[in-house]
């Protein structure tokens, strides 16, 4: 439109750019493409390496360092590896690692890569970052098994890599055990071992990962107790390990972890009661412990979880009330309790709660009235009591939470009047009270 009409300083502008870009690009070429190609011996080991492991085919490019995904230091010799274009079935122990000494940080999550992981990879000595996650065909190679290598699939040597920073090995279809060396790996701030195949035991030795801030094993085979050793990770921010076949106690050693913001522990086989170290946890937001065995009352200490925003404790065996103290939680938004043995009344403290917006208490055997105080809950929106022992009436304060959507009394031995006006509530039951 304005074509005929541009103003000559646009032309001086855009001058000025080119020749600013012209005299930059003279002092910043990546040192890789200014330079010839480097010959050291080494680096032509490195390009050897590179062609070999067939990953990009059969280049005949002048400079490994120019392969999509590859960063070469200033010698040219690798230290980077990044996903880039990778097509499938590529495989990782095709790469000779011992031949790349110099690799800092490989990142070849999501690359298609399958195989297995070989022992060289313990040769990387520089290693800080090593993701390999969301590899699903990455699992035991034949290769593997005929290079002996019986004692996981992960394999030992990955022990050698002392300054590893970083460990995500998620969501491949790695099998076999966590294997001990893993302890060796004391700079480790987070490891990844989520949504694979690995069995046996949580090692001891993981203890020894002092540095660790994240640790998630979630959705393995993993069978055992969770060792008590864990209490030694003081630095843990995160911890989840939900999704396997842990059984025994929560150790009351989890207390240490004073840091922890995550604790996810739910559809495992853990048994025993919550201990009442729990309470030491004030940092906790989220603590998810459903689907397990857990019996024995919730101690009232869980109350000192001042930072708790959901607690999650469906589907257990606990026994006893609902602790008063559980008014003390002013940043809960989710409770879940639902599917226990819980009895006593619904405590009244609950009407505190004024950030709760999901309560689920059905499948207990609560008994008394429901307290007239949860009809200060102005941000209810989910309110499940069904299947439990509640008589006397339903308070005509209920039918005034202004965000509540969804109310489920059924199954009770409610009686009265039923509130004039629950039309605010799109979906409810009160089905199943006799009296009603
Ligand atoms: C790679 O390229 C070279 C030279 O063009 C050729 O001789 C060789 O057969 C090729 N190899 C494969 C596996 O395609
Ligand atoms: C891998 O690289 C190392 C070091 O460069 C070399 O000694 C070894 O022979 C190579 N292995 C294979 C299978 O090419
Ligand atoms: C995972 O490993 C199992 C057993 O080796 C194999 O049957 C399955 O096909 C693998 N899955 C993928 C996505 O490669
Ligand atoms: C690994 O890669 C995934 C996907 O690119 C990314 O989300 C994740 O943050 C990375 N993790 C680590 C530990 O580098
Ligand atoms: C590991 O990788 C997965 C998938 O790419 C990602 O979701 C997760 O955040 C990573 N874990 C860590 C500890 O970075
Ligand atoms: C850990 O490293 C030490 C010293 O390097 C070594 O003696 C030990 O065997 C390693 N432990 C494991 C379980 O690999
Ligand atoms: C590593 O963990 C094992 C098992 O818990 C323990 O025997 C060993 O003393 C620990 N090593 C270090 C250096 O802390
Ligand atoms: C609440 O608990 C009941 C009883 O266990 C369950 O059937 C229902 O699905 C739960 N509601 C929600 C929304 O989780
Ligand atoms: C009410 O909730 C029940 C159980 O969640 C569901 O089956 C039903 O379709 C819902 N009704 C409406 C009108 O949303």
């Amino acid at each position: 439109m304005s074509q005929h009409t541009t103003p000559s300083s646009v032309y001086s502008i855009v001058l000025i750019a080119i020749s600013m870009a012209a005299i930059v690009s003279l002092f910043l070429v990546p040192s890789s493409a200014k330079s010839s190609p480097p010959s050291s011996l080494s680096s032509s080991a490195e390009a050897k390496a590179l062609l070999h492991s067939d990953w990009w085919g059969n280049f005949s490019s002048t400079n490994h360092c120019d392969l999509a995904g590859i960063v070469c230091n200033g010698v040219g010799s690798v230290i980077r590896m990044e996903p880039s274009l990778f097509y499938c079935n590529r495989r990782l122990e095709n790469m000779n690692w011992s031949s790349l000494p110099n690799l800092e940080y490989i990142d070849l999550s999501g690359s298609g890569l399958t195989g297995g992981i070989p022992n060289e990879i313990g040769t990387l000595s520089k290693l800080t970052h090593l993701n390999l996650s969301l590899n699903y065909g990455l699992n035991e190679a034949k290769l593997f098994l005929q290079s002996n290598q019986l004692d996981g699939f992960i394999p030992h040597d990955i022990g050698r890599l002392k300054n590893l920073v970083e460990l995500n090995l998620s969501h491949n279809n790695l099998s076999g055990s966590i294997p001990k060396s893993i302890g060796n790996l004391t700079a480790l701030t987070q490891l990844s071992l989520s949504s694979n195949r690995l069995t046996a035991c949580i090692p001891l030795e993981i203890s020894n990962l002092t540095s660790l801030v994240e640790m998630h094993l979630r959705a393995n085979i993993l069978q055992g107790p969770i060792p008590r050793e864990i209490g030694k990770l003081k630095n843990l921010v995160e911890l989840s390990s939900s999704h396997n076949n842990l059984h025994g106690p929560i150790p009351p050693s989890i207390g240490n972890l004073i840091g922890l913001t995550l604790l996810d522990l739910h559809s495992n086989k853990l048994d025993g009661s919550i201990p009442p170290s729990i309470g030491h946890l004030s940092s906790l937001a989220y603590l998810y412990f459903s689907s397990n065995e857990l019996n024995g009352p919730i101690p009232s200490e869980i109350g000192q979880l001042k930072s708790l925003i959901m607690g999650l404790m469906d589907h257990n065996k606990l026994q006893g009330p609902i602790p008063q103290a559980i008014g003390n939680l002013a940043c809960l938004t989710v409770l879940d309790l639902n599917n226990n043995l819980l009895a006593g009344h619904i405590p009244l403290s609950i009407g505190v709660l004024k950030n709760l917006e999901f309560l689920n208490l059905s499948t207990n055997f609560l008994n008394g009235h429901i307290p007239r105080q949860l009809g200060r809950l102005c941000n209810l929106e989910y309110l499940y009591f069904a299947g439990n022992e509640l008589k006397g009436t339903i308070p005509e304060e209920l039918a005034y939470l202004p965000k509540l959507k969804y109310l489920d009394l059924s199954h009770n031995n409610l009686f009265g009047k039923i509130p004039d006006c629950l039309c605010l509530v799109s979906n409810f039951s009160l089905s199943n009270n006799p009296q009603l």
